[in-house]
């Protein structure tokens, strides 16, 4: 097992190993006293992992309660949210207790909004089950839902007590997750290190996730509240999160991002901001991996949904600029070059 050290304003360690689930309980001994802990999971990794966990949680000498919600990103609502709070004080989580987020990203976002904002604050851990929580949504202590106007508009920074990441649930995981996780391992590839590619390709998940998890590491600590260098990890967010919504939640997180990725490079190329070899570069690289880059929705819809993104600040966006493969910057742009942004894109 390894162990990285994050160090946030609140440091902690984030384990990875293969079958090392079983080992949780000891490992959060080493982090928590004696508590009651909340399993927050969805319907789906409820039957696959919650055993497992919980055994090894009760061995341990904890107190165990599990909530449970519908497995989907449309559970990442305002609804859900409000239950398991709910579900937290019928529980009798105290402040001296933990959340214990068991799953993927919509999982950890809503557990970890619900840790930030219960009783103004519990501990929290996170156990990611799927390969794009592992590699972005668990490292960093980004939470929060989404609102009826778009996604994750509300939300808190904080972070976990530990991150326990058992590579061998993976193995297991159905292609269109393998997916979701290529898709945000690509990005980091193509914005940071183009080594990683190869190794995605080859399905390498321990050193994918460990090169992953350390790159993240590196741009969390450097710049924990996303108001510089972390708002490169946008990229193909700006584009693939207006897709998301204008798809109803039916296009999957990872699918939209790659989709993304490519037109936010088209449009870079289109306004001279990078060359159109380095477009045609990352359309390839994504192409190769068997992303579908076409996008069904017009540039002025997306447009509008951008208008509520996080990132604008004083009436300027940052996006993420590709130099060339495993090499970018952030360029900061006005609503009217967003506008043209969008139109270049497609
Ligand atoms: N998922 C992007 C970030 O953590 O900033």
């Amino acid at each position: 097992m390894k162990k990285f050290e994050i160090s946030t304003t609140h440091p902690y360690n984030i384990c990875i190993g293969s079958n090392i689930m079983p080992n949780s309980g000891t490992l959060i001994s080493e982090v928590l006293e004696p508590c009651k802990i909340a399993i927050i999971t969805d319907t789906n990794v409820n039957s696959l992992y919650s055993q497992v966990f919980l055994t090894s949680l009760i061995e341990s000498g904890f107190e165990v309660s599990k909530i449970i919600f519908p497995a989907g990103e449309h559970s990442k609502n305002l609804n859900t949210y409000g239950n398991v709070l709910e579900a937290l004080a019928d529980e009798g989580i105290s402040r001296s207790d933990a959340i214990a987020s068991l799953g993927g990203g919509v999982v950890g976002d809503i557990s970890g909004f619900a840790a930030a904002t219960y009783m103004r604050g519990i501990k929290f851990l996170q156990i990611p089950t799927s390969y794009i929580s592992a590699i972005d949504a668990s490292v960093g202590g980004k939470t929060g839902i989404n609102l009826l106007s778009g996604k994750n508009l509300a939300g808190a920074f904080w972070q976990p007590s530990l991150v326990i990441c058992d590579t061998k649930v993976f193995e297991t995981l159905p292609p269109e997750q393998i997916m979701e996780g290529v898709a945000e391992a690509m990005k980091l590839g193509i914005c940071f290190d183009s080594n990683l590619i190869p190794r995605i390709i080859d399905r390498d998940y321990p050193y994918i996730i460990e090169r992953a998890v350390s790159i993240k590491k590196y741009i969390v600590e450097a710049d924990e509240l996303d108001v510089g260098l972390r708002q490169m990890l946008n990229f193909g967010h700006t584009i693939g999160h207006c897709i998301e919504k204008a798809s109803a939640y039916s296009i999957p997180h990872g699918v939209a991002v790659a989709k993304g990725m490519a037109a936010e490079a088209k449009a870079c190329a289109a306004m001279g901001l990078t060359s159109v070899d380095v477009y045609e570069k990352i359309s390839s690289i994504l192409t190769e991996a068997t992303f579908d880059l076409s996008i069904d929705f017009d540039a002025s819809e997306l447009y509008q949904y951008a208008l509520l993104d996080k990132k604008i600040s004083h009436g300027k966006i940052a996006i993420t600029v590709t130099d060339q493969i495993g090499q970018s910057h952030l360029e900061k742009i006005s609503l009217s070059q967003l506008k043209l942004f969008f139109e270049s894109a497609f």
